[in-house]
């Protein structure tokens, strides 16, 4: 199928569309800045008081040394009083910065996690489910530090480097000149260094990306790794990747160490510069001690908020890049849409007409080809053909996980495409080729097919899928905990788990992707039974592996190649000896089946 569609949003600048989310938050972020400015401007009072007491308290041969150390306390008793208002816009900032900055990123995380879900399968067939979880853990991470510092930071920053600027000139103008003469090293380093610092770091959230992805399969499907005895492949697989990483976290931290290094000279290099002048204007008496200390300590606060914003010029970068990676998901739209005035179908008869389906899931492969066929109300029609003859393809075009490329299907005389998503699968109950069950209680489990079904609706499930005797076996019952895939069960439970999630959800239209793997008889027996409850009444298609679900069913389709080959009953087909009878002998004759 095509590449995933894009918005016309993309061109809308991501930082725009990111700082959006800060603004239900405004209150906040002022409330932070303002404690920002409080305490970046606190610490300009004692420089000029220290002026003062040099200059105008010790140096000044009018006042007695009692009058000069009771001045000096008064002067420094304010010091420390203005000290205390620091303390609490200090608190404040952190504390408003925080809760700003994690409210809009709570919001954005959700609001990623919600868009993906609603993506459609062509995007998670593409992605790796780790690159996908990285993306929504690790760069909101990311996206988190451009609003923790920087957002409230730059402006604190720049309203303490412009009132510094103001009382340097007027303490001494041409000392400012010399004080601010390496600023352009500063500048070159912001600007030349600071984009490569970008690049870099996006190519190492890439680089992760790739890792996050690759660890995920192998760990869950790690008994392949050891059945294949692949540990060591993977190991070195797994280190090269590690070395691709490394080469590109250096050269992200090669340029993020090269500003450092020019602003740090810059930093240490200027008050040398003015004491090598400052001296020499005190020597010449034109300059007194007093200013030249004032004239030191503002200087050494000049450069504090101008290395953290070339910080932040790398952490913006940083940000900047995850948050560009942010929004390219959002940009990706979903394939399959609901119509504005798609219509709700509250019930239904499960008549479902396919009229000339093609299907490709990339443009130029096509999967299925001309596929026309009816199921009426509550027949049974098993799909059989070899393997990856696009059986499981159909079904997953019945759930409108995918559109056809061209022709329609209908419900009710409904194209699926009208129906709105949620009532469309509300009709139709699933078990699946691999059932995958959640991590938590059987119970949970079963609930997500009917959230609000009774203790008697799930007892009444659980046994018409022949399950409620082995779960009542269990020591701790509906209540035992299952693994992520439900591993602490076999595969027969695990089937008729999803039975019985099938029966809670009693839906119209049932489909039934049968595993290939074969059961123990016993379990094969129960599964059986299970199913021919649960088919009963139902309009149903089964594509099986199971000999009797196939020849019990109303009629019998083959496909070969995506194109249907034959359709009738069993007797029909075997008689007809073309596919099916073929098949029927292969598969449900003569090759013995497996037990495990
Ligand atoms: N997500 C996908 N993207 C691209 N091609 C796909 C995708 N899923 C399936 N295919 C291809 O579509 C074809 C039909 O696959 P499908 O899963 O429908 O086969 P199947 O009849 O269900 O096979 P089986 O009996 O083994 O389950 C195969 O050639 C397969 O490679
Ligand atoms: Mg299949």
């Amino acid at each position: 199928m095509t590449k995933e569609l894009k918005s016309a949003e993309k061109s809308y600048n991501p930082i725009w569309r990111f700082l959006a989310y800060a603004k239900p938050y405004w209150r906040f972020f002022a409330l932070a800045t303002t404690a920002g400015i409080v305490k970046f401007l606190v610490p300009l009072f004692f420089p000029y008081v220290l002026r003062l007491v040099l200059d105008d308290v010790i140096a000044n041969s009018t006042l007695s040394p009692h009058e000069k150390s009771l001045e000096v306390m008064h002067l420094l008793l304010g010091v420390l009083a203005a000290n205390l208002v620091w303390m609490a816009a200090t608190f404040g900032r952190s504390m408003f910065t925080a809760m700003a900055g994690h409210s809009m990123i709570r919001d954005l995380r959700v609001a990623l996690f919600s868009h993906v879900q609603r993506l459609s399968h062509q995007f998670f067939n593409k992605r790796q489910t780790g690159s996908i979880v990285s993306r929504v853990v690790n760069d909101i991470a990311m996206a988190q530090n451009f609003v923790g510092s920087a957002l409230s930071n730059v402006w604190m920053d720049s309203a303490l480097l412009l009132a510094l600027f103001v009382i340097l000139l007027k303490i001494n103008a041409l000392l400012t000149l010399v004080a601010l003469g390496l600023l352009p090293i500063f500048l070159f380093s912001i600007r030349k260094i600071g984009g490569r610092v970008r690049i870099a770091s996006r190519e190492v959230q890439q680089r992760i990306e790739v890792i996050s992805g690759g660890l995920q399969e192998k760990i869950a499907g790690v008994s392949i790794v050891k059945g294949f005895s692949r540990e060591r492949a993977e190991s070195k697989a797994f280190a090269s990747q590690a070395k691709k990483l490394y080469s590109k976290v250096l050269r992200s931290v090669r340029f993020s160490s090269l500003n450092e290094m020019l602003v740090g000279f810059v930093v240490l290099s200027s008050p040398v510069m003015v004491v090598w002048y400052g001296a020499n204007q005190v020597i010449q008496g034109r300059l007194t001690i007093g200013e030249l200390t004032q004239f030191l300590l503002y200087l050494a606060m000049f450069y504090s908020p101008i290395q953290r914003l070339s910080d932040l010029n790398v952490v913006l970068s940083n940000a900047l890049a995850a948050i560009e990676r942010i929004f390219e998901y959002f940009d990706i739209q979903p394939h399959v849409t609901e119509r504005p005035d798609a219509i709700k179908l509250d019930t239904t008869r499960g008549h479902i007409i396919f009229e000339n389906v093609h299907f490709e899931y990339e443009s130029g492969i096509p999967i299925l080809h001309d596929i026309h066929f009816e199921i009426k109300p509550g027949e049974t029609v098993a799909f059989v053909g070899p393997s990856g003859s696009g059986k499981s393809t159909l079904a997953n075009l019945v759930m409108r996980f995918y559109d056809p490329t061209s022709g329609a299907i209908y419900l009710d005389s409904h194209d699926l495409r009208d129906l709105t998503l949620a009532s469309l699968r509300s009709h139709i109950g699933i078990v699946n080729q691999e059932t995958i069950l959640f991590s938590g209680t059987i119970l949970e489990n079963l609930l997500l097919a009917n959230p609000t079904a009774s203790s008697q609706e799930i007892e009444k499930a659980l046994e018409a899928a022949n399950a409620l005797e082995f779960v009542d076996q269990m020591a701790e019952g509906l209540w035992s905990e299952i693994g992520e895939r439900g591993v602490s069960l076999s595969g027969g439970q695990r089937q008729r788990i999803a039975i019985a999630r099938a029966f809670l959800k009693d839906p119209q239209i049932l489909i039934l992707d049968e595993a290939t793997s074969a059961l123990d008889s016993r379990s094969e027996h129960l599964i059986q039974d299970a199913l021919s409850r649960l088919l009963k009444g139902r309009t149903s298609i089964v594509i099986a592996h199971r000999l009797s679900t196939v020849i019990h069913s109303d009629r019998i389709i083959s496909l070969n190649r995506g194109r249907i080959e034959e359709t009738g009953t069993h007797l029909q087909l075997l008689e007809q000896g073309g596919l099916y009878a073929q098949l029927y002998q292969e598969q449900f004759f003569h090759v013995p089946r497996n037990v495990d």
